[in-house]
């Protein structure tokens, strides 16, 4: 089987999620990866030695034998990776967010609309098993009307000043995917919103914050998200679910990060399922994306940069809402030193980057 030329751009955390992915599968062959890092540059060539490392990306823009670029760097550098990728005729898998400002963002949609070429963004929750068995429920009908979404992920994750500065405070670096799959679920468009954030340890954006509001079509959610989760708890731990509501029935999804228990509770059918959570479900994506580049067809379960700019686009108006709610300051900037002080030497935590 002809495998499909990459070159992935960005080695970090993420990246070296992607690398791990492809490697398992049989349809990728991963010719350069490039990062600015000479660290991670020499982690990618311990993983990778047949790969060709690069700390300049325009070395794989410039080879017309790669077909697909993987751009898992920071935020403010993907406009730019985007324009060339398109200049030169090659594919994108993205990380979300598509950039670092809304314009940006529309500017991306817009040219990868036009463009015949093949792009996709990773809101990964899209292609998770639980996701999409709770729809799958839904559309059965066993729940009656949806009514009502509630969505909450509260973990010890990423503090202020750790890294993805581009990506913003975290109800929109990482509420960026509930917001999303609220929509997702509700098959519209967001109407209304209300917000009320905190900024914890006094620091200047919040780091917590919920949301409510409605849908157009009269669906309703709740979004509360936050990395203020017990930091510096002894046994760290953390709070995520989704429950949704219909006129008649329930289901509803918690997890551990390594198990997801779904419940689904209709008139004629109650279900329980567990299997394994899935982490960010890279081998969905890839695969999607490998089968719609050797076929010529985009696989329909590819979430697309517009998907990705509206979830922006509101996660950032949230945060701007909570603004003109009362945002109280919580806790000191000391406690904050701590707690990275803390994550730098933990070994297994919660989004710990440069593990
Ligand atoms: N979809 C998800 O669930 C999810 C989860 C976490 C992170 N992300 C996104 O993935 C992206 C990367 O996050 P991460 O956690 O891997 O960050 P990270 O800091 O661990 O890695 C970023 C890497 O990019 C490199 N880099 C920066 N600028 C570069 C450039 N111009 N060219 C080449 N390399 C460059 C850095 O040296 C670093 O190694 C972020 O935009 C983040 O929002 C998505």
């Amino acid at each position: 089987m002809n495998k499909i030329k990459i070159g992935l751009i960005g080695f970090g955390r993420m990246g070296g999620f992607y690398l791990e992915e492809m490697q398992k599968s049989n349809q990728w062959d991963i010719v350069y990866i490039c990062d600015t890092n000479l660290k991670s540059r020499k982690k990618a060539a311990e993983l990778s030695p047949q790969s060709v490392i690069v700390a300049d990306e325009q070395v794989i823009f410039d080879d017309p034998e790669v077909q697909v670029v993987g751009l898992f760097a920071l935020a403010d550098t993907r406009k730019k990776q985007i324009e060339k990728a398109i200049a030169s005729g090659k594919h994108i898998i993205a990380e979300k967010p598509a950039s670092d400002t809304v314009a940006n963002e529309w500017e991306i949609v817009a040219m990868t609309e036009k463009s015949p070429l093949l792009s996709t963004i990773n809101l990964y929750l899209r292609n998770s098993w639980y996701h999409k068995s709770i729809k799958n429920f839904i559309s059965t009908g066993e729940i009656g009307e949806l009514a009502i979404i509630r969505i909450c992920h509260l973990t010890p994750g990423l503090a202020p000043g750790e890294g993805h500065e581009y990506e913003g405070p975290s109800f929109h670096d990482c509420g960026m995917h509930y917001v999303d799959i609220a929509r997702w679920y509700a098959g519209s468009e967001f109407k209304t919103v209300n917000a009320q954030a905190m900024r914890m340890w006094d620091y200047k954006d919040p780091w917590w914050l919920q949301c409510h509001g409605t849908f157009e079509n009269g669906v309703v959610f709740d979004i509360t998200q936050g990395h203020v989760y017990g930091q510096l708890a002894k046994n760290q731990t953390h709070n995520s679910y989704i429950d949704i509501i219909g006129t008649k029935g329930i289901a509803r999804m918690t997890h551990d990060f390594k198990t997801a228990v779904v419940e689904l509770h209709g008139i004629t059918q109650t279900h329980r399922i567990e299997k394994p959570f899935g982490g960010k479900n890279m081998d969905v994506l890839c695969q999607q994306f490998a089968d719609s580049v050797l076929s010529g067809e985009r696989h329909p379960g590819l979430p697309t940069i517009r998907d990705a700019a509206i979830a922006s686009e509101f996660a950032w108006y949230c945060l701007e809402n909570a603004k003109s709610n009362d945002l109280p300051a919580i806790g000191n900037l000391q406690t904050l030193e701590e707690i990275r002080k803390h994550r730098r030497t933990l070994k297994n935590g919660y989004g710990l980057i440069n593990q």
